[in-house]
Parts: structure tokens; C-alpha cells; sequence
């Protein structure tokens, strides 16, 4: 390090401070008559010019040690401490300076590591979460709510990314003491979603401020849920409904007005039993379909030749096919039927889709049944000439009660729970369930399932089977 120049007048008002206790001294000497007023000022003047260096010296070592402090407080390196003249005193605070800057330095990268660490966790959080002061200034938002709010809000007025007056509300409230509080939005940021906010007031506010967070949640899915189960609850009760006031306005008939009307009662009682038949068909169809439900996450893997339960399917239906002069066909196109399944579910699977193909074809049609290998895959495909189903209805088909006619169905008996059941027995499959219809010419519903592996691959998987070389 250069030693610095000093101004001379710095130098000489130094040296005039320094040697003032020789001057009284010299002075008084002389006032006292001890000494002649020649050679005290003589000592005096010898006195400066001696001091002049070394207070020269020393000053220069102090202004050296000055900017050596400037020098690690402006962030360079650790730097070696400098080499100092005369002052002992600036190299031992050099020493102690370096010492305290290496610790600052190792403070503040670890202060770093553990800033970085918690902004990485907050953005490794499956939630939005944003952080406010006490003005409602972002102080803090990780990743996933930048990519639903979008990024450079900190700093900003929460109001600026968020525009729902009842969550601003509430995390103003907080602000002014309030308690922890839910607050839930249709949020229309890129999809329609329904978050839930939790707004929660920090015990203290952190050292940069920040006062409230607010953790996002998205609960869509479990509010369609929700509506679904209500939905639910709300058709089964109504489907119910209808043929028990049926049967309780014939049996008010029968008792009363009809009471000895043989030719009636025949009649009445042949529609109370119509009525009866239905609501146990719907009940056992609710049945099947929570039976079915709670046993979706274990996969059948019995061999079965789905090929098979199609033909005895297509046998069921041959007389009530006959009556309406309905042809049905069975195409098989694979050298091998076996899947891996439930025989009694497939049978259900394949009498849904055979009675619908019926149910909605003219006097007269064929219903094709197809059966073909893709890949690892059988696919099943019941093929109508009906009427077909409009293209905004099919995505719905599969809903319970869904029906794109409601009163036509009703009539032909159907619940609208059919094909519900048919989807949740496929995906207990694991397999998928396709339907394609074109109005006015029909509907092809197929089913695709894992083939079985061979015979013998099941043996060597079989507990208990051992392999020969
Ligand atoms: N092959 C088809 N052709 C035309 N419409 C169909 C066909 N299959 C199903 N649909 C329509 O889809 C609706 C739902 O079918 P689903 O099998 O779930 O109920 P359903 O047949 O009315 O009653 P269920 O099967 O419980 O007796 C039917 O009401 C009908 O409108
Ligand atoms: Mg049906």
C-alpha cells in the first residue's frame, strides 16, 4: 500500500498539538526564570523539527489503517493488513479488523446459503404463497403463485395481483389484528379454478417486514366433488321418487275407489309391479355401482376369455333381439380373448352396452360385435345402426342419471346408471372406454382391456411355481 501524502498543514498543526506540553513546559521554565528566553525558544524550535518527522510518521500510519478499514468495508476480499511505520497500536487494530472481516464474510455466506434454502423450499411448495407488510407490499411470492399471478410483484400492493375485494378484505383485517381467516374465490387466471386462501397474521413481523401470508389452495376438485355427491343424492332420491308415488296412489286407489274392481285391480296391480321392478333394478344398480367404486383400486387378475362372456352375452339377448327383427353379430379377429379381469363385471360391461345397442336401434338393424388384438390390448367393440348421440352429449354419457332423453329412456326402462358402471368396472380393468356415434347413423361404444399374459407366464408368477431349466 502507498503511503498517502499528507497536507503540510495537517502535518504542522500535528506537530504543534504534539509538542504543546514541551512548549509549556519550555515556558514556564522561562517565566521562572530557570532558563533564558534564547534557549527555551531554541529548545522549542529543536523540539518542532524534531517531532515533525515522527508525527508525520504516525500520521501516516493512522490515515494507512483508515483506509485499509475503508478498503474491507467496501467488500473486497480479506486483504492482508498493511505494513505500518511507527504506530503499533494501527497494527494491531489491522489484525483485529481482518479477523472480524473473515468472520463477517463466513456469517454472511452462510446467511446467503440459508436465504437461498428457504427461497428454494417456498418454491418447492405445491402451493401459491405470498407474503405481505404491514402497508400490504409483497415482500415475498414463490414460484407457483408467480406462475399464477404472474412474476415482479414484490414490492408491489397485493391489490395489484390479486383482485378479490373479500381476500383483500380479510388480509386487511388481519393487518389490524385480526384472527387467521379462510377466504375462498373463483380464481380465472388461465383456467377457471376455486382457490382457497388461508390468510395468517405472523406472531412477530419478520425482520423485512413481512407481516401476513397468504397460502393458496386449490380446491376445484374438490368442490365438483362435492356438487357431484349432492347431484347424486338429489337424482337418486328423485328417480326413487316417482315409482313410489306410483305405487302409493294405486294402493290408495285400490283401497279406496277401485277397491272392488276386479278388471282394475288386474290391471293396477301388473303397473305397481312394472314400478316395483324398477326401483329394484335402480337399487341394485346403486348397489353395483358403490360396490364397484370401493373395489376400484384393486385390479382383477383372473384369465377370463372375454370373448366368451360376449357370446353368452349376445345368447341373453336373442329372443328380445328376435322380437324387434334385430340382428346380432359376433366378429372375432384375434387369436386370443383372455384378459385379465372379473367374469361376472365384463358380463355386466357387455350386457350394458348390448341392451343399450338394442334399446337404441330401429326394428330391423344389426348389432355388430367386434373383437379384435392392438398390441398388448383387446379391444370390444358394440357397433348400433341407431340413432346415434349427438357429439356435446358424449362427454356426459358416462355421468349417473345422464340420459340424452330423458323421458325416451325412462320409458325403455333404463336408469341412466348403465354406462357409470360400465366405466368404473373398465377403469378397475384398467382399461379404456370409447364411444363414437354420428347422428342418424349410430354408435360404436368399444372397450379396451390388458390381454392376459400366456398361460404359462401366470404359472412361472404363481406362488409357490418353480422353474425347470
Ligand atoms: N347405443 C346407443 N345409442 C344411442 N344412445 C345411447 C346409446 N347408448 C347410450 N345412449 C344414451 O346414453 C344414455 C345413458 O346410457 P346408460 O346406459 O347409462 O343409461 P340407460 O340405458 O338410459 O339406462 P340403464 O343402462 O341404466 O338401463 C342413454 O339414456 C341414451 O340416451
Ligand atoms: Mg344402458
Amino acid at each position: 500500500m502507498l503511503r498517502p501524502n499528507l497536507p503540510l498543514d495537517r502535518q504542522f498543526l500535528a506537530t504543534l498539538l504534539a509538542c504543546l506540553p514541551g512548549f509549556v513546559v519550555l515556558g514556564v521554565l522561562a517565566v521562572s526564570n530557570y532558563l533564558a528566553w534564547p534557549a527555551a525558544l531554541l529548545g522549542a524550535a529543536a523540539l518542532f523539527v524534531v517531532s515533525w518527522p515522527l508525527v508525520r510518521l504516525y500520521l501516516g500510519d493512522i490515515t494507512v489503517f483508515a483506509r485499509f478499514i475503508a478498503r474491507l468495508s467496501g467488500g473486497d476480499g480479506v486483504a492482508e493488513p498493511p505494513s505500518f511505520k511507527l504506530s503499533v497500536a494501527a497494527e494491531e487494530l489491522s489484525r483485529a479488523a481482518t479477523a472480524l472481516h473473515a468472520n463477517w464474510r463466513l456469517q454472511n455466506i452462510a446467511l446467503l446459503a440459508a436465504s437461498s434454502a428457504s427461497k428454494r423450499i417456498l418454491d418447492g411448495l405445491p402451493d401459491p404463497l405470498i407474503a405481505v407488510d404491514r402497508v400490504r407490499r409483497i415482500t415475498h411470492i414463490n414460484a407457483n403463485a408467480e406462475a399464477m399471478f404472474g412474476t415482479q410483484a414484490i414490492g408491489r400492493d397485493l391489490a395489484s395481483v390479486l383482485r378479490q375485494p373479500q381476500a383483500l378484505a380479510a388480509v386487511d383485517a388481519s393487518l389490524a389484528g385480526g384472527d387467521a381467516s379462510i377466504v375462498e374465490f373463483i380464481s380465472s387466471a388461465r383456467v377457471e379454478t376455486v382457490q382457497m386462501v388461508h390468510i395468517v397474521r405472523l406472531k412477530e413481523p419478520a425482520g423485512d417486514g413481512t407481516a401476513v401470508l397468504l397460502a393458496f389452495h386449490d380446491v376445484t376438485a374438490l368442490r365438483r366433488t362435492e356438487r357431484m355427491r349432492a347431484d347424486f343424492v338429489a337424482n337418486a332420491s328423485h328417480e326413487l321418487k316417482t315409482p313410489i308415488s306410483t305405487l302409493l296412489g294405486f294402493i290408495e286407489t285400490l283401497r279406496g275407489a277401485a277397491k272392488d274392481d276386479e278388471e282394475a285391480r288386474t290391471r293396477f296391480l301388473a303397473i305397481m309391479d312394472e314400478q316395483a321392478q324398477r326401483m329394484a333394478r335402480l337399487v341394485n344398480d346403486l348397489l353395483s355401482l358403490s360396490d364397484i367404486e370401493l373395489r376400484e383400486h384393486t385390479r382383477p387378475n383372473t384369465p377370463v376369455d372375454a370373448g366368451a362372456v360376449l357370446r353368452s352375452v349376445l345368447d341373453l339377448f336373442e329372443l328380445r333381439a328376435r322380437q324387434r327383427s334385430i340382428g346380432l353379430k359376433l366378429e372375432i379377429d384375434s387369436d386370443s380373448t383372455m384378459v385379465l379381469g372379473d367374469r361376472d363385471e365384463l358380463g355386466q360391461v357387455f350386457q350394458n352396452l348390448v341392451d343399450n345397442a338394442i334399446k337404441y336401434s330401429r326394428n330391423g338393424a344389426t348389432v355388430r360385435c367386434h373383437v379384435e388384438r392392438l398390441n398388448e390390448s383387446l379391444r370390444i367393440a358394440v357397433i348400433d345402426q341407431g340413432e346415434g348421440i349427438a357429439e356435446s352429449h358424449l362427454p356426459r354419457l358416462t355421468e349417473r342419471f345422464y340420459r340424452v332423453d330423458d323421458a325416451r329412456s325412462r320409458k325403455l326402462g333404463g336408469t341412466g346408471l348403465g354406462l357409470a358402471i360400465v366405466k368404473h368396472i373398465v377403469n378397475r380393468h384398467r382399461g379404456q372406454l370409447q364411444i363414437d356415434s354420428v347422428v342418424g347413423q349410430g354408435t360404436t361404444v368399444a372397450v379396451t382391456l390388458p390381454l392376459a399374459p400366456p398361460l404359462s407366464a401366470l404359472q412361472d408368477a404363481a406362488p409357490g411355481s418353480r422353474r425347470t431349466a
